[in-house]
């Protein structure tokens, strides 16, 4: 479905469409329950999210706009004036304002699986960036995407922004095929500005993900809220705690959700039985030094031209180019 009004145009590749219950199912019934976490963002998730994004714990957020404030004059530099600008997973897009201030491109395309929210971000740009055209794609991008006709926009020199460390959902190897994905779809002269969290101390990592107020937890446990809401299902909210700790082996952040008794929950005519113990694997957040993250994009044809960082070395922003 693509609409258009005199502003911005949206094209809904009607992500999510007949697949959460599939999803839902599929992923409860292995010895290791999980749930994707790009369910988590229905609209109540948005505003736990953006709740998370202003606590004192996580650190992530402030960094990296802190990060674009003190260095976006040398990102507009590398990008160019004039770019088109592909963001995944823009969210409400508070750092790309930064970004498209400074850098003035042609086009801006925002692209996620929150439809209302990447309504409003849309609207927004356009009002506060007329010269620049925004298309918006509502897409679950955790699968390729074939981007729609980009409206004559195709021969411009294009830029992915991929900020908040969202990468880091994904396994190294599906990391990879993320950026050799993305890589293919910049074509020559392309380049991604990535923001990645980087490894630190643990004591740090582990508070980021088990905040005092509790809205991290609130965050994780709406997602079963949310299988109650849309697919009927009969989740005890109570009866589920928020589980969340760095395994360094990995290198990753792993969120939980753990039945606190022995219990059967029902869901789209199926029964569910947990253990008391047994936890559903809803995240992972993977952390990386920047020669891991540079090594783990070089296996996806892109090279290395700069990372910022900030001076307590929390959270990394990489500028790579097509090889
Ligand atoms: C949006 C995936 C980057 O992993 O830090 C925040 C999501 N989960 N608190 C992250 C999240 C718990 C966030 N990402």
């Amino acid at each position: 479905m693509v609409r258009a009004n005199a502003a911005y145009s949206f094209h809904d590749l009607n992500p999510e469409s007949g697949r959460f219950l599939d999803d839902v199912i599929d992923g409860l019934s292995h010895p290791q329950k999980s749930l994707p976490p790009k369910y988590f963002y229905d609209a109540q998730g948005c505003a736990l999210f953006e709740a998370i994004c202003g606590l004192p714990e996580y650190y992530l957020t402030r960094a990296e706009i802190a990060l674009m404030q003190a260095h976006v004059g040398d990102m507009a530099r590398h990008l160019g004036p004039g770019c088109v600008l592909i963001e995944y997973g823009s969210g409400s897009a508070r750092k790309t304002r930064i970004l498209i201030a400074a850098t003035g491109p042609a086009a801006y395309v925002p692209i996620d699986i929150a439809r209302a929210e990447l309504n409003a971000t849309a609207a927004e740009i356009t009002r506060e960036f007329p010269q620049v055209r925004v298309v918006a794609i509502c897409a679950d991008y955790s699968h390729p995407i074939a981007l729609p006709d980009l409206e004559g926009l195709g021969a411009r020199r294009r830029i992915v922004y991929f900020p908040g460390s969202t990468i880091g959902n994904l396994t190294p190897a599906e990391a990879t095929a993320f950026l050799a994905g993305v890589r293919a779809q910049l074509g020559a002269g392309g380049g991604i500005l990535i923001g990645v969290d980087l490894k630190k101390d643990p004591a740090r990592l582990d508070s980021a993900y088990n905040d005092a107020r509790g809205v991290t937890a609130a965050f994780n446990l709406n997602l079963l809220a949310r299988i109650n809401r849309e697919l009927g299902a009969d989740f005890d909210l109570s009866a589920f705690r928020h589980r969340a700790f760095y395994d360094a082996a990995s290198g990753r952040i792993e969120m939980h959700l753990e039945s606190v008794k022995a219990q059967e929950v029902r869901i789209g005519g199926r029964s569910i039985r947990f253990r008391k113990g047994e936890t559903i694997h809803t995240e992972n957040s993977y952390k990386y030094s920047v020669r891991e993250f540079q090594d783990l994009a070089a296996a996806a044809g892109l090279a290395p031209v700069e990372c910022w960082m900030d001076p307590d070395r929390l959270f990394g922003v990489h500028y790579l180019v097509v090889q």
